[in-house]
């Protein structure tokens, strides 16, 4: 009898998720004879039930153009810290017990953890009680340490990369000040990476804490040169030096999960005011997430399927897939989860904007 193990896919939906459950599925049946369970909405799928199904080669026909997880996913499971609710109020509890008794009445070996930050953290602890786990490292937010990149954001980069490209021609046409608020929580790769591919003018990153004057200042300077209008990509996490980040919802209003988001319209409103001109703000949102992953997350979340499978096979648990230059390789997922991997204000990446004459707001 072959082995059986689980994947669940953890925290925010991202494109490539359905690469590495094919890239699980296909390697393990086909070159292994093993089973594979799906669990069901992330770690909420091992405190309710447990909820799996099997995922066999039909279930996974098809899904690599697929955006989205075919199993479900949940960025409010943490299930050492789970909202239950006790007398019509919600109180966070520490389920990981029932997690790890769930696991064990599903029959599975091994589970295969395909998630971000949240999601491996969680991993790693359950591996301390004798969860065996393999971590996948996914995020649009590209901030996960010891792995040049995380999957997903590739596409989300593209995505971003469009919609300027786009927004220049309205921008152009009726010369205007267009600034477009980009994910990435913390970290300001999506907004610098797609701002440079999408010749924005202003690129304003959570690393570099900006100052509105320095902005207006350049937007002043181009329109001297004869450019009327003005691309600003700002960070959801970005914020001006001295102040703070902008907030929909604090972390105890929102399950332990900050909600960021709504700097742009503080930003457009300083432009508005100390320049006479027209402003627009356009927050991209979810659109950076959705829809079919580029060929390059196709390809990366099918190698890390597979490598998270021979992870297994070799026993190496507590351990994640990463990609190192051109190879992919296995880290401890400890090394990857104890801080994040943030833009360097001092990098390359940066000076190369800033010498495109891109301005940072600093
Ligand atoms: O971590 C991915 C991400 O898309 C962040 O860029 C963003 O801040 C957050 O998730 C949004 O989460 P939600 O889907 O809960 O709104």
């Amino acid at each position: 009898m072959g082995k059986t193990i689980a994947i669940l896919t953890g925290g925010g939906d991202c494109p490539g998720l359905n690469a590495v459950i094919r890239g699980v599925v296909r390697s393990a049946i086909l070159k292994r004879g093993w089973k594979v369970l799906g669990i069901e909405d992330g770690f909420d799928g091992l405190v309710e039930g447990p909820r799996a199904r099997e995922l066999d080669l039909q279930a996974v026909r098809g899904i690599l153009p697929r955006g989205g997880t075919i199993i479900g996913t949940s960025n409010r499971g943490n299930p050492f810290a789970f909202p239950v609710k006790e007398g019509g109020q919600v109180k966070l509890a520490d389920v990981s017990e029932l997690v790890l008794k769930n696991f064990r009445d599903l029959g599975a070996e091994a589970l295969i953890a395909v998630g971000g930050d949240g999601t491996l953290k969680i991993s790693r602890q359950l591996g301390d009680l004798g969860l065996p786990v393999v971590g996948v490292p996914k995020t649009i937010d590209n901030d996960l340490r010891s792995t040049d990149v995380t999957f997903g954001y590739n596409t989300a980069v593209g995505v971003v990369t469009e919609a300027l490209d786009r927004l220049h021609t309205t921008a152009e046409s009726h010369q205007r000040v267009m600034v477009v608020e980009v994910m990435g929580r913390d970290a300001g790769w999506i907004a610098l990476e797609s701002g440079i591919a999408g010749s924005a003018d202003v690129i304003l990153i959570p690393e570099i804490p900006f100052c509105i004057d320095r902005v207006c200042q350049a937007i002043t300077e181009r329109r001297k040169r004869g450019s009327k209008f003005s691309i600003v990509v700002v960070a959801e996490g970005a914020f001006a030096a001295g102040g703070d980040k902008v907030r929909q919802l604090s972390a105890s209003e929102n399950l332990g999960v900050e909600r960021l988001g709504g700097v742009a319209q503080h930003v457009a409103a300083d432009i508005g005011k100390c320049l006479e001109m027209e402003t627009r703000v356009v927050v991209l949102g979810h659109v950076q997430r959705g829809g079919t992953p580029s060929p390059f997350d196709r390809i990366l979340g099918s190698r890390f399927g597979v490598k998270a499978v021979e992870l297994i096979e070799a026993q190496r648990f507590g351990h994640m897939v990463a990609l190192r230059g051109r190879s992919v390789i296995s880290v401890p997922i400890e090394q990857a989860v104890g801080s994040l991997n943030l833009v360097d204000p001092q990098g390359e990446l940066v000076s190369t904007a800033e010498d495109l004459g891109i301005m940072l707001g600093r």
